[in-house]
């Protein structure tokens, strides 16, 4: 059987292009990275073998590959929420695919809610650590599939030395950029309450969002370094008292769009030596 792996290994080869050694999940706030992008294969996720192709959004997302700046990469342009499925196995499939084709790294972007009281609507967390409160873990019921142990370590699931990069830059950028915070992961797709968030606060999250947690564990378990940043595109229930909104998620999206671009571009152009 034609494994998503095997499919782009071929796509890659009939292009004369080599595996990047590190793959993006262009999220919330990073679409436009295609923009910046030399793309030399676009393919299509339902193009590939066994991948499941549609989200609720109705994006269906596609791998893209190329070059920023004098970086090759692979990028996954869309990405599948566990709300949109109720099923890990859509979102980690592609990250699958990627550590079975040999990416090396993977940089991973979301939008969160505020909870720490110091960020504000537009700032940027790096993430150096998270807490899985989705309920469920994408490796439950793949035993014996031989997708790599069975019980991974988590103890550095975000690689120091790729934060150590990421913190490095963050003085050259126009952003906030906060340099490490605890990303909470909830199932979603409704926002949390106040008490929901005063529990977070209380156990040590500063951000919270919908995504990214399934995807850093399975990175992991194939041996990948993880790093990840959070847009912070509102306060989260209670910080402030005023309700939430899609809305405002996608206007502050908007705002750093832009900023949060090209320090990615630049912590990219740096990958090559760590
Ligand atoms: Cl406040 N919560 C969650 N779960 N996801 C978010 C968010 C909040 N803000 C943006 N994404």
């Amino acid at each position: 059987m034609t494994t998503p792996a095997d499919y782009l290994s071929e796509q890659l080869q009939a292009n004369d292009l080599l595996t990047p050694e590190t793959a993006m999940i262009l999220g919330s706030g990073l679409g436009g990275m295609t923009d910046e992008m030399e793309i030399e294969l676009s393919v299509p996720y339902e193009d590939v073998p066994t991948l499941e192709a549609s989200t609720v959004e109705g994006h269906a997302g596609r791998f893209v590959v190329g070059t920023v700046g004098e970086v090759s990469v692979l990028g996954m342009d869309g990405r599948v929420h566990y709300y949109e499925t109720g099923d890990m196995d859509p979102i980690v499939a592609p990250i699958r695919a990627l550590g079975e084709l040999g990416c090396e790294r993977l940089l991973i972007t979301n939008a969160a809610g505020g909870i720490n009281a110091d960020y504000e609507p537009g700032d940027v967390m790096l993430i150096e650590d998270h807490i899985n409160m989705q309920g469920t873990n994408p490796l439950i019921g793949r035993a014996g599939l031989g997708d790599g142990p069975m019980f991974p370590d988590m103890t550095n699931a975000y690689s120091p030395d790729l934060l150590a990069a990421a913190r490095d830059l963050a003085a050259d950028s126009s952003l906030t950029i906060h340099d490490g915070g605890v990303y909470a992961g909830m199932p979603g797709p409704s926002y949390e309450t106040p008490a929901e968030i005063e529990m977070l606060d209380t156990v040590g999250a500063d951000a919270v969002g919908m995504s990214t947690v399934p995807e850093v564990i399975v990175a992991n378990q194939l041996g990948m370094d993880v790093v990840g940043m959070s847009t912070i595109t509102n306060y989260a229930a209670g910080v402030v008292g005023d309700p939430l909104s899609h809305e405002e998620v996608v206007e502050t999206i908007k705002t750093i769009e832009d900023d949060l671009r090209t320090y990615v571009t630049a912590l990219l152009q740096r990958f090559p030596e760590l």
